[in-house]
């Protein structure tokens, strides 16, 4: 049987090829939960280069998260617009307001999840980045590495819980925030959808797609 993936490859990767993103702290500090929770929902359906400006803009204007509570609705929604999705601005405003109003960031993925907009994947993101809690963050380029890694037969989305189950398992208890961030590089950067560069992944040996030869067939999808 081939050895199951192990967090410490991936962060040994992570700390070679780090991609540096605004809202990541420098390596080994602590990130500002505001701008973990800023980046996390305007990455939720728009790529980097387009969140990018807007992430400076915004910082800009909302330099933290009292700043954005106090701001008028139009300020807000303006600050967006562009970015699409205006039901999310509609609740990074709700979610600012309510954690100015209780003083501080919910610091787990459960306290998270209360707050309006915040789904299982951003509850997890933050939780695992902004404070360091074993959580994993499943987003669909997760989903590719780990039905790859695990050669999943299920089809999208029947296989989600077993998915969720099995990237759960592999957060380290140390580095939890930096293992999310580096799942979410390898699967941009390295094991993309169409021509995966797995001759430099580091999880190449227990990958069982890969030893398959069947790399670009994983996440399966149903048939039309
Ligand atoms: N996509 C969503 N969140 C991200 C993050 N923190 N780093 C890189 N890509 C992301």
């Amino acid at each position: 049987t081939i050895p199951g993936p192990r967090a410490a490859d991936l962060l040994c990767w992570y700390d070679r090829h780090r991609r540096v993103l605004p809202w990541r702290a420098p390596a080994g500090e602590r990130p500002d939960p505001y701008r973990v929770w800023l980046s996390e929902v305007m990455l939720q359906q728009t790529t980097i280069a387009a969140v990018k400006p807007y992430f400076h803009r915004f910082l800009e204007r909302f330099p933290d998260v009292e700043a954005l509570a106090e701001a008028p609705e139009e300020a807000v929604m303006a600050a967006w617009a562009g970015l699409g999705y205006y039901s999310r601005a509609r609740n990074l405003h709700a979610c600012a307001r309510a954690v100015a109003a209780a003083g501080r960031f919910p610091d787990t993925a459960d306290g998270l999840r209360k707050l309006p907009g915040i789904g299982a994947y951003t509850a997890g993101a933050i939780a695992a980045i902004a404070f360091d809690r074993q959580e994993a963050a499943v987003d669909g380029n997760v989903e590719r590495v780990v039905t790859r890694l695990f050669a999943i037969e299920t089809p999208l989305p029947a296989a989600r819980p077993e998915i969720r189950r099995l990237t759960q398992a592999l957060v380290p208890a140390a580095r939890p925030g930096d293992f999310a961030q580096a799942v979410m590089d390898l699967g941009a950067t390295i094991c993309t959808p169409k021509r995966p560069a797995c001759a430099l992944c580091p999880w190449l040996s227990p990958c069982r797609a890969r030893a398959l030869g069947l790399q670009e067939s994983f996440p399966r999808k149903l048939k039309a």
